[in-house]
């Protein structure tokens, strides 16, 4: 409705996780070069973390983009982490489209293992993704260290990419999750945007939306400001501040929305005293070096502008 009174030709700040809405950021971008870094070099097990809405599912969302560009590369993708381990099995079959059902678990891990050997032989590339990860249980996790032993001489025969809230990394640093822990090859963490991406962030979704060089008239720097500071730098609250704001600005008739109106969501969001986390979960473990990063992003964001078929769920085997 708000649309044609600011001429935009879609939704800006819909909340769907669409990769064709991707803003790199710097956070984003290292998580998404380790993703794909991870998949591409057989590192075996990857893992980000992130807060509730910084994008992690969206990250993923651009992974299976770019990995479905690769003929060579099947992908498992797991939502629902809340499932036992053999469901956890049966899922993961499942989604490589091998027969599932009616199987107990050593059924299920034996032809697992032998589809990743022939893949492996193929010289093919197998990948398990697993969003929601702080979800699975500890027996589950053991499955999954398990699954993470399986290799050749040389290389992993799955790459497992684990993303998750921050209490994966509290799961992963307990004892019990030791030996999975040392198994990390990549490791990284999404933090909110900082101020001047905030500013980037909600100009690029504008700009995706159809604004072209009005975006900065539709967003002054003042308001930018208020949203910064009222989402803390969280894309999900950027987003529902932003959309509220445009409706709020359409329903008075302004050209653009105000401090004044931000303050006022932010207030009815109950979004005053959020808290933001701090920088202390990686600690170093299995980073990458910025020139390794950026290196690896060039080629990424060229792929991400190849069309996609939006088809994310079922068999990509
Ligand atoms: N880098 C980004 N570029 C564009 N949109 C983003 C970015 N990061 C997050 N978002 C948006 O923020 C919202 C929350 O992202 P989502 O991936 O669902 O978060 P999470 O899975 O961490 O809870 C979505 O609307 C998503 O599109
Ligand atoms: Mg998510």
């Amino acid at each position: 409705m708000y649309k044609s009174f600011f001429k935009l030709s879609r939704n800006p700040f819909e909340l769907t996780p669409d990769p064709n809405c991707f803003v790199p950021t710097k956070h984003h971008d290292e998580a998404l070069a380790a993703l794909y870094y991870g998949v591409r070099r057989h590192k075996g097990l990857v893992v980000v973390t992130g807060e509730v809405g910084t994008g992690k599912t969206l990250l993923l969302r651009c992974l299976l983009q770019l990995l479905g560009q690769s003929k060579d590369i099947a992908y498992a993708y797991l939502f629902n982490s809340t499932l036992s381990p053999t469901e956890f099995l049966q899922y993961t079959l499942f989604d490589f489209g091998l027969p599932a059902s009616g199987k107990n678990k050593s059924e299920l891990l034996f032809d697992l293992n032998k589809f990743l050997v022939a893949r492996g032989t193929g010289d093919l590339t197998t990948v398990l993704i697993v969003d929601e990860a702080h979800h699975l249980s500890a027996d589950t996790l053991e499955e999954i260290r398990l699954l993470s032993n399986l290799e050749t001489p040389d290389e992993k025969l799955l790459q497992i990419m684990l993303v998750g809230q921050p209490e994966l990394d509290e799961k992963l640093d307990s004892v019990g999750l030791r030996q999975l822990k040392q198994r990390i090859a990549l490791r990284t963490q999404l933090l909110p945007l900082s101020a001047e991406e905030t500013q980037r962030y909600i100009e690029k979704r504008l700009q995706i939306a159809g604004a072209g060089s009005t975006s900065t008239q539709i967003f002054s720097p003042s308001v930018v400001e208020a949203v910064h500071r009222c989402s803390q730098g969280f894309p999900r609250l950027i987003n529902t501040i932003c959309e509220n704001a445009l409706i709020t600005a359409y329903a008075r008739r302004l050209p653009h929305p105000t401090v004044e109106i931000v303050e006022k969501i932010a207030a009815e969001f109950r979004l005053n005293g959020f808290c933001q986390p701090e920088d202390t979960a990686t600690k170093g473990q299995g980073k990458m070096g910025p020139e390794q990063v950026s290196g690896i992003l060039l080629d990424l964001h060229a792929a991400l502008q190849q069309p996609t078929s939006g088809d994310m769920s079922g068999t990509h085997a």
